[in-house]
């Protein structure tokens, strides 16, 4: 087994999807191994299913929940899964910028194991999110990086890290392109779920955003004044921070919100495919939302983004989280017509392809 291949969370399993599927047709023997910082059934389990990847080959299960534990426990595991293999891997792969990016990676470079880095060379250039401190710890320990855009190929050069670095494009849409057809077949189910005829949609999970009590409350604000239907599918995150600060029961009172689990990848697409416009933090969004199937608005509930190619594109603007501003901006971007590009400024659908020739070089 000559490659070590991690997720954590669920934009992982997703992101990491098409190289997974491209080292397997090339024959590649790889490890497959999720940490298990996402452990429900519907943020892991479901897209290891639904995306046809191959049941991990070792599943961690971390005890603690603060950071610096679950660093730790998983540094530990990796030590034990390496020790515990015949021979020494030859590469490491990890894909953006969680806690399981960084553990894994940390992990992989004092067993003398080169690292992969895919989506590297993204930067925010705000210090208060840990998705900046893993990625730029991570971009300066990688012996390869997979940088998806140019502006990530300049980030990477301006801080010169050590490892080559390699414009791939992202595979978040290698991954839309792959899986598109499947979105088709459970969109009609879809949206027979679906309360509204017109609807935006809503996903929200930073911690900078649902664990600090003020901005989780102007969030609940701008649902409570949305101009507009919307469907919201609460990560747990969320859910338990909303219950945390007693404003669960409000939001679920709120009845031009359709409140949703977190849903399967094929359904969270349907749902984005036939949305007004979308209202997130998340990263992976910003970047679907961009794709020639897709291509909607979005407005971006964060000061900053470290996918500013999507506001350059015309697609995406970063409103924060004053509801006024919010919901000005809404008005105006509801108002805006869809002439939006038809090329996606995160890459041609050839990334997993471009990163697996990396592969088979290093091999
Ligand atoms: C993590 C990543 C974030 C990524 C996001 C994708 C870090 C620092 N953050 O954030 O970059 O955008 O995943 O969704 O790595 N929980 C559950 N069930 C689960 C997973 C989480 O209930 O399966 C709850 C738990 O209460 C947990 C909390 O969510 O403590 C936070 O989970 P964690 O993985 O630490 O961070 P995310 O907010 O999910
Ligand atoms: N997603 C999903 N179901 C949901 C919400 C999101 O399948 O209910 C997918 C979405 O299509 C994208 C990814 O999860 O590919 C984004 O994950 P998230 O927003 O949790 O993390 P981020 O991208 O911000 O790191």
């Amino acid at each position: 087994m000559s490659v070590l291949v991690f997720t954590g969370t669920r934009p992982e399993i997703i992101k990491m999807a098409p190289v997974i599927k491209r080292l397997e047709a090339a024959g590649i023997d790889f490890v497959y191994i999720h940490t298990g910082q996402h452990y429900d059934y519907e943020m892991s389990q479901v897209f290891i299913e639904e995306l046809g990847l191959p049941r991990p080959h070792f599943v961690f299960r971390l005890e603690g929940a603060s950071p610096a534990s679950q660093l730790g426990e998983m540094m530990i595991y990796v030590d034990k899964v390496v020790g515990s293999l015949r021979a020494k891997p030859r590469l490491t792969l990890v894909e953006g910028d969680t806690n399981s990016v960084l553990g894994t990676a940390l992990a992989s470079l004092r067993l003398g194991i080169p690292i992969g880095h895919v989506e590297a060379g993204l930067r925010s250039y705000d210090w208060r999110m840990p998705e900046e401190h893993n990625r730029r710890m991570v971009d300066h320990i990688s012996d390869y990086l997979f940088a998806p855009t140019e502006l990530a190929r300049r980030n990477l050069e301006e801080e010169k890290v050590m490892g080559e670095i390699y414009v791939t494009g992202n595979t978040v849409v290698d991954a839309l392109d792959m899986y598109f057809d499947r979105v088709v077949e459970v969109e009609a189910k879809v949206l027979e779920g679906v309360k509204f005829d017109e609807y935006v949609l809503v996903t929200l999970h930073r911690a900078e955003n649902v664990d600090d009590v003020k901005a989780l409350k102007s969030f609940v604000e701008i649902l409570r004044k949305l101009p507009i239907p919307a469907v919201y599918p609460i990560h747990p995150r969320t859910r338990r921070m909303l219950a945390e600060f007693g404003l669960l029961g409000l939001v679920e009172s709120f009845g031009h919100v359709q409140l949703l689990p977190p849903q399967g990848y094929f359904e969270f697409l349907a749902l984005l495919k036939n949305a007004r416009l979308v209202l997130t933090d998340s990263g992976g969004v910003q970047e679907e939302a961009t794709h020639p199937r897709i291509r909607k608005r979005v407005l971006v509930l964060r000061s900053s983004t470290e996918r500013p190619e999507a506001v350059g594109a015309g697609f995406a603007k970063v409103v924060g989280l004053n509801p006024n501003v919010v919901l000005a901006e809404l008005e105006k971007a509801l108002s805006a017509g869809d002439d939006l590009p038809t090329v996606s400024p995160f890459g041609d659908g050839r990334a997993s392809e471009r990163i697996v020739e990396v592969v088979k070089r290093v091999l």
